[in-house]
């Protein structure tokens, strides 16, 4: 016996059910899927897009590495070390004309921007720079090593004694 496209009401039930059971389960992946977008983008949304930059107290090493007569740039904290004796301080090595890096020099420091010139405790001896150079605040941490703290500005000529 031939079939009919509607055999029987049996089959045309077995065939709804088929198909509300497909469209369910893609309901339900769309649900699902989309659940999964929102918090991966919430999650993006939350995260801080923010860079910081280098934290302002940082170690530099024990007093040891640092011998009397020591005066070294370091360009990666835009400091320069200085030590005398027993006497040590971090001088800024930004210029405050315009923020370039000035370099140690014979006479204290140079500026290869603009020529602004600078004595050895950073005062300005010539060119456009407004104001000295910062000095900031070096002391011992727990660990023995060198501490210096670029968020406070000390006077000229406050030396940490080693
Ligand atoms: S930035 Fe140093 S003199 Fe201008």
């Amino acid at each position: 016996m031939a079939k009919t496209p509607f055999a029987n009401k049996e089959e045309l039930t077995e065939g709804r059910m088929t198909r509300r059971r497909m469209l369910t389960w893609l309901s339900s992946v769309g649900l699902f899927g989309s659940a999964i977008i929102s918090v991966i983008s919430n999650l993006v949304f939350i995260k801080p897009r923010a860079t910081y930059g280098q934290p302002n107290r940082f170690n530099i090493g024990k007093p040891d590495e640092f011998p009397s007569g020591t005066r070294i740039a370091m360009e990666s904290h835009r400091i320069c070390i200085v030590r005398d004796g027993d006497k040590m301080c971090a001088i800024s090595t930004t210029c405050t004309h315009l923020g370039c890096i000035v370099a140690p020099s014979e006479t204290g420091f140079a500026c290869p921007c603009h020529g602004s010139r600078f004595d050895q405790d950073g005062n300005v001896t010539g060119g456009p720079a407004p104001k000295p150079l910062p000095w900031y605040k070096v002391s011992l941490s727990p660990n023995g090593e060198i501490e210096i703290d670029k968020g406070s500005e000390i006077s000229a000529g406050t030396y940490f004694n080693v």
